[in-house]
């Protein structure tokens, strides 16, 4: 079993240090980010964007998504691995995401399941939970709903956080042992990270959350797509890929990244 644990991350939260983590697609950069000290490693359905060429991650299928989990998991040993449900793998019923949940698990080698979704995932999640799921939620920017949002735009601004904040307090109830927010208003995530026992990772939701993400090739530089406002490329300055990642581990543990300009208001 890989050190970095849903109990590690909680024990984290309580002693204020912050979660560092990246997406990964493959074995070397898997071995990269473990030896650098990440704690967690997602292996996203980003991919459909950074590894495929894709606009959106919904043309991902669930065999990408394991492979790709396979081959991440194979070069870590510290850090947690979540695995990713994409698109149309787990929203048809409870019974269709444990059985995809399961094979990310035994075929990936997933410590723990991703998928998006606010109060509609609730009764998945307390299905999935109390059958053994260690269980991460993602809401705000759902990328998956992107042809829903008409683009990839800030979430949970004005009336809006209120139903994010319940949101996150129904997935915590059912189970979930962390929680992604993405591109929602700093502040809104500070309320939602006090609310909660379990650790909030952000992404573009402000530096008060419990841990920050980032898609690897977006803080390497190396996407030839726009980055999002939200990231940074740490290869500026770095001597080697290794330099950048142990750079983004301390930034982020020492709470030098996000920076304002980073974050929405
Ligand atoms: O798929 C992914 O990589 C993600 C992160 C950007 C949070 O969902």
């Amino acid at each position: 079993m890989n050190s970095v644990t849903v109990a590690t991350l909680k024990q984290q939260k309580l002693a204020g240090e912050k979660i560092a983590c990246l997406t990964a697609y493959d074995y070397s950069f898997g071995a990269l980010l473990d030896r650098n000290g990440i704690d967690v490693i997602l292996v996203g359905d980003s991919l459909g964007m950074v590894m495929q060429g894709h606009d959106t991650p919904v043309p991902v299928t669930l065999e990408d998504c394991i492979y790709h989990t396979k081959c991440v998991s194979r070069g870590v040993q510290n850090a947690m691995v979540i695995g990713d449900l994409p698109f149309g793998s787990y929203q048809v019923s409870k019974e269709q995401a444990l059985r995809n949940s399961v094979r990310l698990m035994q075929e990936g080698g997933a410590q723990i399941i991703k998928y998006e979704g606010g109060q509609h995932m609730v009764e998945v999640t307390d299905f999935l939970t109390t059958r053994g799921v260690a269980v991460c939620g993602h809401i705000g920017l759902t990328p998956q709903s992107v042809n829903q949002f008409g683009g990839f735009k800030v979430q949970g601004r004005g009336d809006a956080g209120q139903c994010l904040l319940d949101e996150a307090i129904s997935l915590e109830q059912a189970g979930v042992s962390l929680l992604i927010l993405e591109a929602i208003p700093l502040d809104l995530a500070e309320k939602v990270t006090q609310s909660l026992s379990i650790p909030t990772i952000g992404i573009g939701a402000g530096i008060e959350c419990d841990g920050q993400i980032l898609v690897l090739q977006d803080m390497l530089g190396i996407y030839p797509d726009a980055s999002p406002k939200f990231s940074k490329n740490f290869m500026e300055g770095a001597s080697s890929i290794d330099a950048a990642v142990a750079n983004y581990v301390q930034a982020v543990k020492k709470g030098y990244f996000p920076e304002k300009q980073h974050s929405f208001s």
